[in-house]
């Protein structure tokens, strides 16, 4: 069969592979490929077993895999063959030299642009997906244009704004697709060609373009401003707890300002995953860059207030149960960053684990998705930690509960049962505020969530 396009994505993580297998989904008459220097990966997405979990992927990757949506590590030939390439590899926080633990490692971009560079025999339109730092695309640009013949390389920026567990959502039903790009003739031409891509599927007023560097700021700004709402949330947590006043009411009041809305005010434990932390940390690197200092200072306040948000909960934990946790079995149910994935990266489970251990606590870890990324977390940890898939299997014995991800199963969980079964006096810290506590204690639990006083027996 001939296609339309030939479209590339290079990195098959959780932004490149669910993206490009919406766009397979959306447009049959596109080839898409998918390719990545991991090979196990790449096996992986071939297989029954999807290397990530994202309710929805499956049905979407089953029904094109093979026919116009191909996982490989041909890279080279991926390359070759394409018009689009999409550029999806990751940009962690830089752990070395000049700006480490805050600016982006862009290695893996600039060997990718670099391999682009030298396997091109056409000219190609290169979209930046990953979040980068802002001016990106001009060092991109500055390396493709190093050709020795006639091949040009347009480069966009579209960002991704997914949120994990809701990709499937948020790809098929965008709030915008942003596309970034210079005003010259050939690079409008190659918006006009990803727009045509996305007008597949997203309704046209939906596709917005705005110049470059806009584009790429606009992500770092979005991220931070997520962020920044919960961690404005979660800083009068602190303040409820001490005041008697109670999180979800007043998230309540001020969410039904128009001007507020409601989402995104869910008190927690602290945010994590893979985007927040490095992505506002990369933003105040470049703040301080500019000499902007004060700018800088304003966001960086919006990581610790998250910081000290899980410290604050592993110390709640720890005064609770009589300032000693040496020997005391505590159960986590959950270790997923959030709900509906596996993902645990920057979870505030693994602080929250490692902070326990510390104090000489027993673990016992439960998550219906995430047990495995778990275990890599806490590899190599000394201390006693076990994994168990149930959650009444799991906190059998304990002498607490602490929620760290809002699962829906924890909601509806028969907690007499879990009650009988539990070392007296038995404790919850619900790090989510998604349980009854009323009705916990009622049970006989002495219950603490986040943001309102704690319900005790004593
Ligand atoms: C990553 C970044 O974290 C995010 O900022 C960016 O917006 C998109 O890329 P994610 O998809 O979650 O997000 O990352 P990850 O799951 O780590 O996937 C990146 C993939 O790129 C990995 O599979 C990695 O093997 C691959 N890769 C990395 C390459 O194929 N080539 C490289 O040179 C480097
Ligand atoms: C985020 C952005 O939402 C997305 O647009 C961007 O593309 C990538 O980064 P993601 O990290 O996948 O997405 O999930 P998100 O739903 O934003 O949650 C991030 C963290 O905040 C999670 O730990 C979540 O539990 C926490 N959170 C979210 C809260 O604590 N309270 C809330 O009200 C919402």
């Amino acid at each position: 069969m001939t296609f339309k396009k030939n479209i590339l994505c290079i990195g098959a993580g959780y932004v490149g592979g669910p993206t490009m297998a919406m766009i397979a989904h959306k447009c049959p008459h596109y080839k898409v490929t998918v390719v990545d220097i991991n090979p196990t990966r790449i096996a992986e997405w071939n297989s029954d077993d999807l290397p990530i979990y994202e309710p929805g992927l499956d049905n979407i990757v089953k029904s094109t895999r093979g026919k116009n949506l191909f996982f490989s590590t041909e890279i080279e030939h991926g390359i070759k063959e394409a018009e689009i390439i999409f550029v999806s590899v990751n940009t962690p926080v830089k752990t070395f030299g000049a700006g480490a633990g805050m600016a982006a490692d862009l290695q893996y971009w600039e060997k990718t642009a670099r391999q682009i560079l030298k396997c091109s025999e056409s000219s190609k339109i290169i979209v930046e997906k990953s979040t980068f730092p802002v001016r990106t695309a001009f060092a991109m640009e500055r390396i493709l244009s190093l050709t020795e013949n006639d091949i040009h390389f347009d480069v966009l920026s579209n960002p991704e704004f997914l949120a994990e567990g809701t990709a499937i959502k948020d790809l098929e039903y965008p709030d915008r697709v942003l596309i970034g790009s210079r005003e010259t003739p050939s690079c409008v031409k190659a918006r006009d060609e990803l727009i045509e891509i996305y007008s597949n599927w997203v309704p046209k007023d939906r596709i917005i373009t705005s110049n470059i560097w806009s584009s790429e700021l606009s992500k770092l700004v979005a991220n931070a401003f997520l962020a920044q709402r919960i961690s404005s949330i979660n800083s009068f947590t602190a303040f409820c707890e001490k005041s008697e006043a109670d999180i979800n009411e007043v998230a309540r009041a001020i969410g039904m300002d128009s001007r507020l809305g409601n989402k995104f005010l869910n008190s927690s434990v602290g945010w994590g995953g893979s985007c927040f932390k490095k992505d506002i940390l990369n933003l105040v690197y470049l703040c301080r860059h500019y000499g902007l200092d004060e700018v800088a200072n304003y966001w960086e306040a919006v990581v610790s207030i998250n910081e000290y948000q899980k410290e604050r909960f592993a110390l709640t934990i720890l005064s609770a149960m009589f300032n000693t946790l040496a020997g005391k079995k505590i159960c986590l149910f959950g270790f997923a960053f959030k709900a509906n994935t596996g993902d645990t990266r920057e979870s505030p489970a693994i602080f929250i684990a490692k902070k326990l251990i510390e104090e000489k606590a027993e673990l016992v870890i439960t998550d219906p998705r995430a047990l495995n990324n778990a275990k890599i977390d806490l590899n190599g940890i000394d201390g006693k930690i076990s994994y168990i898939e149930d959650p009444y299997e799991a906190s059998d014995g304990c002498d607490a509960i602490a929620v760290m991800t809002e699962w829906e199963i924890y909601k509806n969980l028969d907690f007499e049962k879990i009650y009988q079964s539990m070392v007296k006096p038995a404790f919850i810290f619900d790090g989510r505020n998604i349980l009854n506590h009323k009705r916990l204690f009622d049970i006989g639990f002495n219950v603490f969530p986040i943001g309102k006083p704690p319900l005790t027996h004593f």
